[in-house]
């Protein structure tokens, strides 16, 4: 097993119910967050974390999504005839940020199996997923923070914040201890997938970024189906455990629920008022509304 995580997976084939009407044709990891599809965040945070292959499982009604990092000729085209330089450079970039492949999930089946559709592509080595409806703003991008937790552990890492209220019952849960001296790291004995709230094991819930060991594969192959009926991710990495370590990890800053629109309001909000060019007029905007 080579022991440098160079793939990400991001699984892309869910259909986006909860951001209804808008996701009715335009796939959910399309929606802008201010000018950005959501699937472009991750897509950045992944090559800021080193990785070098970005694997995208999509399904029925995801063209967009490879439309969006293939090359537009018209629209380049167009920008260089009227001299808009920046945007010429920014949509090259976009096409040629990252090597991507597509793989496809030809039935919603679960995370698990969106994961396990990538098993040819990723191989035998450690291997990143992200879920890109949950963005993360955080001064180290939030893979780079636990790729350096997978070198030091060579396990598989989980990324978890704590969440108070019922609100736990829509995330996997894990039942975990403090690493002594590392506030921030968890040893996993146990984990469920979307627990009732008075059966959750901790509050500690799992965020979509993962660093995964390739034995997730197998136990994935093995695992029967789980919470709502789907081939869960959670449901394997309870199967590795058995034979591997694996760590929770609270990561340094603010994760948003972009897939959810109150989700997606707050994280409008909080990344345009952190950008130069609409920031300040924004905060101003803000402020007038004296709520
Ligand atoms: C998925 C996972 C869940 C995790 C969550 C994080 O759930 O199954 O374990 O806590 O992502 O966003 P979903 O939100 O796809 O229902």
């Amino acid at each position: 097993m080579k022991n440098k995580v160079r793939k990400a997976v991001f699984p892309a084939a869910g259909l986006g119910t909860r951001f209804l009407p808008a996701t009715k044709a335009l796939p959910k990891e399309m929606l802008a967050l201010v000018d950005k599809p959501l699937i472009q965040y991750g897509v950045e945070e992944a090559i800021a974390a080193g990785c070098e292959q970005i694997i995208i499982v999509t399904g029925r009604n995801k063209a967009e999504i490879e439309d969006h990092f293939d090359i537009s000729f018209e629209l380049e085209q167009l920008l260089e005839a009227r001299g808009k330089k920046d945007l010429l450079s920014m949509s090259r970039y976009i096409s040629h940020m990252a090597n991507i492949a597509y793989v496809r999930q030809k039935e919603a089946m679960g995370l698990g199996h969106a994961v396990l559709m990538a098993r040819d592509l990723v191989g035998d080595e450690p291997f990143a997923v992200i879920l890109p409806d949950d963005v993360i703003d955080a001064r180290v991008p939030c893979l780079k923070q636990m790729i350096e937790v997978f070198e030091q552990t060579q396990c598989s890492v989980l990324a978890t914040q704590v969440v108070e209220g019922p609100a736990i019952s829509s995330y996997g849960v894990l039942d975990c201890t403090e690493v002594k001296d590392n506030p921030r790291l968890f040893d996993v004995r146990a984990l469920v997938e979307k627990p009732k709230e008075e059966e959750a094991p901790s509050r500690h819930a799992i965020i979509g970024r993962y660093i995964l060991t390739p034995r997730i594969f197998e136990e994935l192959r093995e695992t029967p189906l789980g919470s709502g009926g789907e081939l869960q991710l959670t449901d394997g990495i309870k199967g590795l455990l058995a034979s591997e370590k694996v760590y929770g990890y609270s990561f340094e800053g603010t994760r948003y629920d972009a897939g959810d629109k109150l989700g997606m309001l707050k994280a409008t909000v909080a990344f345009t008022l952190e950008r130069e060019d609409l920031g300040p007029e924004f905060r101003e905007y803000l402020k007038s509304l004296n709520l």
